[in-house]
């Protein structure tokens, strides 16, 4: 049998006569250091698998065509200047935008068809599928599958490089599951710093909603105008804290509740109130909510508490182009479903709609995935711009450094916290350009909301710095130059890229610092970008509602660089990390706030006069 089988091999390379062109393979996607909380099992660890039984859903991401056009098309439709603002894609037309080209459709099938497997080819999302074992994935890729551990008990099998013929090197973007660690993010908890304790002596001045002109329109509520916050269970909002809330702040919204779109058996948790799960859904509820009533809210409560999800799993949700898997499978990188011990049923393919403002307060270092992988997420955000939604990630809250403090050894690329971390860690998603990533000030002590605010300096920094991933994009390219020419700062390559060519962040900021947060029926004092991001969404969200007022489209990708003149600079202040004193907020654009918080009457004024 054996023998045989070997003959028929042999055989059908011969016959074909094309192997030849998949001979020569090129490595498409390695990494050097485990992230942080991963551990890989022993290969002699009982635990380990089996890899001829257990099965891949292998996802082959062909090269998207027109990418390279992606910043012009997407500016053409989202720039204050262009006469097409406003002018929006249909989902169809962004699909049949970025479908892969014909021949890298047919080099991705030529190859697994010579290798003896057949692929699927879907062009709503640009990728080819096939299940295979592990045991065929690794001879396919020249891998070896292992499991990994984190410390939270949860496993996953990932690789730590793989190739593909050299053949195919240019039509494939990357695979999955392979090296990627974007596992779920609930039980990752807020970015946001808790400072213990009853507020006392509350200063109501110091409430973003003082921050509001008393002359702004009263909010429409147009029913077609939804505010999106995304949260991932376990972390979830208490129903009778809105009201404890709204009762001191937003009288009118008592009883209010958020449009729920359950995505992948997204549930809220009930037990009792916790910092650790509630206080980011209440916070960004409160405040969302509490800012814009009586808008739409839509609550995306992304994953079942158990297999939890990802961002991955939330984009699946509302676009079926993205969506990774096509059912049931036991082995991926993001939260797994049907999850027999809780959503058990396929994953949500773009089963709901992007709302026009969506506002997420969870991030990861960029150097826990993959660029290959981010810059495919990243496009995924690019076209919901281009479709006309603003997509707002907070910035981090440990200034220069990733989650948690922590830094990164540049000899091993290993996270570190102590002397050894030199290296900074920026975030991600907030380090794509296509994103709006919102950075935190404060209210200097002894001044008043009419005095200018710094960069965040208490409990928290506002994450910032550039990219190791992502080219800086057109857009930002003169601000960010100016910021050099004028403020160039003294480290060394050692600690950024400090080639002046990769993407700055973040783009704005808002208040990050004391937010009063009902929590259990009593309010705490909260810190961070996980505020001041949901905040900007608001207020985006209210110039949506007086546009759609007047009959124009929302605003969709945020590019302020254009308005510049409806910010307020800030300027003082810095966000330390990685045992240095961080970057500082100087005139103009920084890598702390960026070009500065939203001033809402000039913004209402500028989009209003927007086509
Ligand atoms: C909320 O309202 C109650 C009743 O008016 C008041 O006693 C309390 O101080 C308020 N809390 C805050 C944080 O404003
Ligand atoms: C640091 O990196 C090296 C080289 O990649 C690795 O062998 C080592 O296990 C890592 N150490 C820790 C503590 O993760
Ligand atoms: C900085 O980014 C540029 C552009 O992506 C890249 O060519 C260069 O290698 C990077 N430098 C370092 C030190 O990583």
């Amino acid at each position: 049998m054996l023998v045989s089988l070997f003959f028929l091999t042999l055989f059908f390379h011969e016959a074909l006569g094309v192997s030849r062109r998949f001979l020569v393979h090129t490595v498409l996607e390695e990494r050097k250091a485990i992230p942080h909380g991963w551990n890989k099992r022993g290969l002699s660890d009982s635990s380990a698998f089996d890899k001829k039984s257990l099965t891949l859903p292998l996802r082959i991401n062909l090269r998207q065509d027109n990418i390279h056009r992606a910043e012009k098309l997407l500016l053409d439709v989202s720039s204050p200047k262009s006469k097409n603002f406003g002018k929006h894609y249909t989902p169809n037309e962004v699909v049949d935008l970025f479908a892969p080209a014909e021949d890298s459709v047919a080099a991705v099938m030529d190859w697994l068809m010579d290798a003896g497997f057949k692929g699927i080819y879907s062009k709503v999302k640009g990728a080819v599928i096939v299940d295979l074992s592990v045991a065929d994935a690794e001879d396919l890729l020249h891998t070896k599958y292992h499991v990994y551990d984190h410390d939270t008990g949860r496993p996953h099998v990932a690789c730590s490089s793989y190739s593909v013929p050299q053949a195919v090197r240019e039509h494939v973007d990357f695979i999955t599951p392979t090296l990627h660690f974007d596992v779920a993010l609930g039980k990752r908890g807020p970015t946001h710093v808790v400072e213990d304790g009853v507020a006392k002596n509350v200063d109501h001045a110091c409430l973003p909603r003082g921050t509001l002109p008393v002359f702004a329109p009263q909010p429409v509520g147009n029913r077609k105008n939804s505010y999106g916050i995304v949260e991932y269970t376990p972390q979830s909002y208490i129903p009778s804290d809105l009201d404890v809330f709204a009762k001191n702040f937003t009288r009118d919204a008592v009883g209010y509740r958020p449009k729920l779109d359950s995505i992948d058996g997204g549930v809220l948790v009930s037990s009792p109130p916790e910092f650790s799960v509630n206080s980011e859904s209440n916070l960004d509820l409160q405040y969302a909510i509490g800012l814009t009533y009586p808008l739409d809210i839509t609550l995306y409560q992304v994953g079942d508490p158990v297999a939890q999800a990802s961002f991955n799993n939330f984009l699946d949700g509302i676009d079926a182009s993205y969506c990774t898997y096509e059912g049931g499978n036991d082995l991926t990188q993001d939260g797994k479903y049907p999850d027999p011990s809780g959503y058990n049923h396929p994953e949500d393919c773009g089963k709901f709609k992007p709302t026009n403002v969506i506002s997420t307060s969870y991030g990861y270092n960029e150097a826990d995935l993959t660029p290959f992988y981010e810059i495919r997420q990243c496009n995924e955000y690019m076209k919901l711009g281009l479709m006309g939604t603003t997509v707002i990630y907070s910035s981090g809250d440990y200034g220069v450094a990733g989650n948690g403090g922590k830094c990164i050894n540049p000899t091993t690329g290993n996270y570190s916290t102590g002397p050894d971390g030199t290296k900074f860690n920026p975030s991600f998603p907030g380090t794509c350009p296509w994103v709006t990533s919102v950075g935190a000030t404060q209210i200097n002590p002894g001044s008043t909301v009419h005095d200018p605010e710094g960069a965040c300096e208490q409990t928290i920094y506002s994450g910032g710095g550039f990219s190791n991933v992502f080219a800086i994009p057109d857009y930002q390219k003169e601000a960010v130059g100016e910021y050099f020419k004028n403020h160039k700062p003294t480290y060394t390559s050692a600690q950024y890229n400090n080639s002046m060519t990769t993407r700055g962040y973040p783009d704005i900021s808002a208040n990050g610092a004391n937010y009063l947060v009902a929590l259990g029926g009593v309010f705490y004092k909260i810190f961070g970008t996980s505020a001041s991001a949901p905040t900007v969404g608001a207020i985006i969200s209210l110039l949506n509602d007086a546009r759609i007022f007047a009959r124009k489209k929302p605003i969709g990708f945020l590019n302020p660089y254009d308005n510049c003149e409806a910010l307020n600079d800030i300027t003082s202040g810095g966000n330390q990390g990685c045992g240095t004193p961080g970057f500082t907020a100087v005139p103009g654009w920084d890598p702390v706030t960026g070009l500065g918080t939203p001033s809402y009457p000039r913004l209402l004024a500028v989009f209003l006069s927007l086509p």
